[in-house]
């Protein structure tokens, strides 16, 4: 019998909790919810669990406050952590967050030395040098989303403004995520029509405005806790592409070597994701306007790196 698909999700709260339903909702893995919190992933996981009645799937779901039953999980996703409050930037959630995503990795790299790894804590690149740092694992496993979450958020703006199907809308986010992440309007396009031909410049603007700050608009709306159905449909986009081996073309944060002019840096870039992890960073062309923009961004993600003192 050919072996089930195995995703381990470190962290049951609102991002885990709901990336597991979707997962098992599209009957993609078998789901181990790991949390500290007594009782609580245990919770989550049944709950899941009956809804597969429903949805006619045959996926089990474990919460389990231990790492015992995570053993042999295909991929694990990290989304310990503490979340921004109202006026919060990512970034100062790093210290915190760097002493968890160290001990959850210890625990990943013991229990599960063979998975790949994707990370979703924030800060976001600067979380992924804490676990490449702390994990040894070649580094196409280790692998962090945010591009497809500012994509998607992007793309949706763009469907918004233009008043055409989301399904149309094609573009990407590179660099951080943070403020300083760089929407690419000249390579997005709607039906294969370039966006810079449909709307005003001003417009495009916003829109790289409202893209950038977009974790932020949430997290003023919610008052206690940032984003998490968005986020957790761009996990899963991640994990099907990499259980499936199907090689999607989908901006992560990935360390490059090299590539657009960095080594050693964790930064959002179109990645082909397939069994692996990262089977191959794309090299975009980029003008010298968008090309400045993702140093600058570099910049921002190197000095929250500097901060974390990894050797
Ligand atoms: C956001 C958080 C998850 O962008 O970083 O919503």
């Amino acid at each position: 019998m050919p072996k089930r698909n195995k995703v381990t999700i470190v962290g049951a709260g609102n991002v885990g909790a709901t990336t597991a339903h979707i997962i098992v909702s599209k009957g993609l893995a078998d789901v181990v919810l790991v949390d500290i919190v007594e009782d609580m992933p245990q919770g989550k996981a049944l709950d899941i669990m009956e809804s597969t009645s429903i949805d006619g799937v045959d996926c089990t779901v474990t919460g389990s406050n231990n790492y015992k039953p995570i053993s042999d999980s295909d991929i694990v996703v990290v989304t310990s952590g503490v979340s921004r409050k109202p006026g919060m930037d990512r970034a100062e959630l790093l210290s915190i967050n760097q002493t968890i995503v160290n001990s959850v990795c210890n625990e990943i790299k013991q229990n599960c030395p063979h998975a790949v790894v994707i990370l979703v804590s924030n800060p976001l690149d600067a979380m992924c040098h804490v676990a490449y740092n702390t994990l040894n694992f070649e580094s196409h496993r280790v692998i962090g989303m945010a591009g497809v979450l500012d994509t998607a958020r992007y793309k949706t703006f763009v469907a918004m403004e233009t008043g055409c199907s989301i399904k149309d809308v094609h573009g990407i986010v590179l660099g951080g995520h943070g403020d300083t992440m760089v929407p690419l309007p000249n390579h997005t396009s709607v039906g294969g029509i370039p966006l810079i031909e449909l709307i005003s410049q001003t417009r495009i603007d916003a829109i790289i405005e409202r893209t950038a700050k977009g974790g932020a608009e949430i997290v003023t709306l919610l008052k206690t806790g940032s984003a998490y159905y968005a986020p957790a449909a761009s996990i899963t986009a991640m994990v099907e592409s990499i259980l499936k081996d199907q090689k999607r073309v989908l901006p992560c944060a990935a360390l490059l070597n090299g590539e657009y002019g960095h080594t050693g840096l964790y930064l959002g870039v179109p990645c082909v994701l397939g069994k692996n992890g990262v089977d191959k960073i794309i090299e975009m062309s980029l003008s010298d306007k968008e090309k400045a923009l993702l140093k600058h961004s570099a910049d921002a993600v190197s000095t929250l790196v500097t901060q974390l003192g990894l050797s």
